[in-house]
């Protein structure tokens, strides 16, 4: 029985100090389109690597090159780094850098171009309370990945049937 609860105990903690990752959606609600000031949205938020940022576009009209300085201020696409056209694209911020994207379909001199600095440590682990806090002071607060505790729940749940057999 002492194990059982050890193994869980352990089993948990580990589970919820490794995966801590938020994704940043571009532009929010408005996604990624003409007209935003992406300056503001990318003010607004703090990324740490190992988080994702993500676009939102109809990709019939839009997509996403990472490009450098150069690129970004001038809107221009030769030596784009990487590029995604899905129209859901998830990418991993996954070097303490700044990373520019604009999109290489016109949009960008419309103001489709946004920059991110992203800080080398983590964040400690939030927990429910403290994403609930940060939600409520921003209107616009990045979305935690809600796969945390599905996750806890999944290895509590196998822990617990494997020590109860
Ligand atoms: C976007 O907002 C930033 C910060 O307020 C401002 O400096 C910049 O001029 C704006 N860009 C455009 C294209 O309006
Ligand atoms: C924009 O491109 C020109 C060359 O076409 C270059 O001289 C200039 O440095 C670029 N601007 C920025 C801000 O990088
Ligand atoms: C996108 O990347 C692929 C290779 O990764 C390259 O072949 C293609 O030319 C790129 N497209 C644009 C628009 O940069
Ligand atoms: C930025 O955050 C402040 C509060 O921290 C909020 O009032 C504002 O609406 C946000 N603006 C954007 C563009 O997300």
């Amino acid at each position: 029985m002492a194990l059982h609860v050890f193994f869980l105990i352990v089993t948990t903690a580990i589970v919820a100090t490794t995966i801590s990752a938020t994704d940043h959606i571009v532009g929010a609600n408005k996604g990624w389109n003409p007209g935003i000031n992406y300056t503001i949205w990318s003010n607004n938020q703090t990324f740490y690597i190992g988080d994702f940022i993500s676009f939102r576009y109809q990709k019939t009209q839009h997509n996403v090159l990472q490009v450098d300085k150069v690129g970004y201020n001038n809107c221009t696409i030769e030596g784009a780094l990487r590029n995604w056209s899905s129209g859901k694209d998830f990418i991993l911020l996954d070097k303490s850098k700044r990373y520019y994207f604009i999109c290489g379909i016109g949009g960008c001199s419309n103001g489709m171009k946004v920059s991110v600095l992203v800080h080398p440590l983590s964040p400690p682990p939030r927990s429910d309370a403290v994403s609930a806090v940060h939600s409520s002071e921003k209107s616009d607060a990045p979305v935690t990945f809600h796969g945390n505790f599905g996750s806890i729940l999944v290895f509590v749940g196998l822990s617990y049937v494997c020590f109860r057999i």
